[in-house]
């Protein structure tokens, strides 16, 4: 069975697996860097790893004209619902669920998470999604490298989506430290190139992902996909 992930531009991702669409962080009309505006995208679920607007800004739109279903931590999904969201899944760190696209599992990440209009969006968190074929694929959301990432990796994963823009989260130094710890087969970054600040050569980056990591990174322009069997 074939998978794939669309970089759709700064951390918003479409992840197609068993015919299901998930939708992670959505975040275009307002993106620069964006390759499809919020009103042509197509989703089943959507997946929020926090509550800052790079995140979740077409959120509820998206939801609301698609039906998808909004999974997102438990204070996001009553901020959500209370916006006219139908259909939300709350779930917290070390909580898992077995979806119809795979068994998610919430992860810890280090990061905030304020809502837009300064609503409380509780803890920051990544995502392991373990596909009905058994791979596992890492997306750590916002944050800083941390030395649980080995315990992430102690069962292989297959697909990390690691942040590498730095300023706000993790930069290319501590994406190759995280590298090492998670030891994913492939890696592909994210949250970079959207605004100056966050300015990455991810040629580069993949350079040194190949000679100081056992990975294979995988550099997507926003629009491009990338499958997998
Ligand atoms: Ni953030
Ligand atoms: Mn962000």
């Amino acid at each position: 069975m074939t998978s794939s992930l669309t970089w759709l531009g700064h951390a918003t991702w479409l992840l197609e697996t068993a015919g299901i669409k998930v939708l992670i962080d959505p975040f275009l009309d307002g993106n620069p860097a964006a390759s499809q505006k919020a009103g042509d995208v197509a989703a089943d679920f959507v997946l929020i790893t926090h509550g800052h607007g790079d995140h979740i800004a077409d959120a509820a739109s998206i939801a609301s004209r698609t039906g998808a279903t909004v999974i997102a931590a438990f204070e996001i999904c009553e901020w959500l619902s209370a916006r006219g969201v139908a259909k939300t899944h709350p779930m917290n760190i070390g909580g898992a669920f077995q979806f119809p696209f795979g068994r998610l599992q919430v992860t810890i990440a280090h990061h905030s998470s304020m809502l837009p209009d300064g609503a409380n969006g509780g803890a920051p968190v990544g995502y392991i999604l373990t596909l009905t074929e058994g791979k596992r694929v890492y997306f750590a959301g916002d944050t800083g490298v941390f030395l649980d990432m080995q315990r992430l990796g102690r069962e292989p994963i297959a697909v990390a989506v690691l942040p590498i823009g730095d300023n706000f989260t993790m930069g290319p130094d501590e994406s190759i430290e995280a590298i090492q710890l998670i030891r994913p087969e492939i890696v592909l970054p994210s949250h970079y190139n959207t605004w100056p600040v966050i300015a990455q050569d991810a040629g580069r980056w993949a350079e040194r992902v190949r000679h100081e990591t056992a990975a294979r990174p995988v550099v997507l322009q926003p629009g491009e996909s990338w499958s997998w069997n």
